[in-house]
């Protein structure tokens, strides 16, 4: 039997494939992924599927939004199983690029979004977000969706590209998917395979720092230290080493004094040496708050 999925390592091939596609007047999607997949990637493959004719998924650690010491040489790759798994959902196309295929030592040019990364992971990881907008400008290029997925976990990330593709004019819709959880809460990430049985079991006390502090919006708080104080003692009871904590402004992602208009409650720490981040956005007005997705009305063209 001939495999329904199409695969590639090469940039070139898969900008051929796709433009057939789209001479054939279907529509396209994309996730792109650093592989390890889990729920959280497939629910983002489920939407592009449920929303476009054609779903392309590329798999690449990219080596440019890795920091120094950070762990590039062990991020999870499973190949094989990733393959697999998107192959039994009906993806179409599978784009494996190789490093040496989508950098060379001639490249000179860099992308950058000023301000949306002053803060949280941004801040905690410099270079991290050139690095993620340089190669998520060049898968879109390369591929040139009308669709892009991305989940709600990376939500900084998630705001960052949406920037970029309205002010660079990329003619692709955003979409984001929710945070797909653990059933204990934890929010998945290919990371999580990193953790001892111990730690794993303390993991979901940051969410359950997160939801604490959005309980306590929900019941009226909006003074962000108040805030942070609760997320962080969540934290301190799993024995997480925090990070950062933050309050910020779901569109600016500036901190913000008190909880007001879309919230986003940011908290990353270690949990033994595994790097971990969750996070929770709340709409908050005068008529209460409650739980929302981050959306960008009116930041693209595309979007309409
Ligand atoms: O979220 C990720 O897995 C990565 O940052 C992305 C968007 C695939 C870019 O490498």
């Amino acid at each position: 039997m001939t495999p329904r999925m199409k695969k590639t390592t090469s940039p070139a091939e898969a900008g051929q494939i796709l433009s057939a596609v789209r001479r054939k007047g279907l529509s396209t999607g994309f996730v792109p992924t650093m592989g390890g997949l889990h729920e959280g990637h497939l629910s983002l493959v489920r939407m592009s599927l449920a929303r476009s004719d054609y779903t392309v998924v590329s798999i690449f650690v990219n080596p440019k939004q890795f920091g120094e010491g950070e762990d590039f040489d062990r991020y999870p790759r499973a190949a094989e199983r990733d393959s697999e798994l998107l192959e039994e959902l009906g993806c179409d196309l599978l784009f494996v690029p190789a490093a040496g295929s989508l950098y060379s030592d001639a490249d000179r040019t860099s992308v950058s979004v000023s301000s949306l990364g002053d803060h949280l992971c941004g801040a905690a990881r410099p270079g991290h977000f050139d690095g993620v907008l340089l190669v998520v400008a060049k898968l879109l290029n390369i591929t040139r969706p009308d669709h892009a997925f991305f989940g709600q976990k990376d939500a900084q990330q998630a705001v960052i590209i949406q920037r970029m593709a309205a002010d660079l004019d990329f003619p692709v819709r955003i979409f984001l998917g929710p945070t797909v959880r653990e059933e204990d809460g934890l929010a998945m990430s290919s990371r999580n395979r990193y953790l001892s049985a111990a730690e794993r079991a303390a993991a979901p006390k940051m969410r359950a720092g997160l939801l604490a502090a959005a309980e306590a919006i929900e019941k009226g708080e909006r003074d962000a230290s108040a805030l942070k104080k609760i997320v962080i003692a969540g934290m301190a009871a799993g024995g997480f080493e925090i990070d950062y904590v933050e309050v910020v402004d779901g569109r600016t992602m500036q901190p913000i004094a008190e909880a007001s208009g879309t919230v986003l409650l940011a908290a990353a720490g270690k949990m033994g040496s595994t790097r971990m981040i969750d996070n929770i956005a709340m709409k908050v007005g005068p008529e209460g708050a409650g739980e929302t997705l981050l959306e960008f009305p009116g930041w693209s063209r595309y979007e309409r």
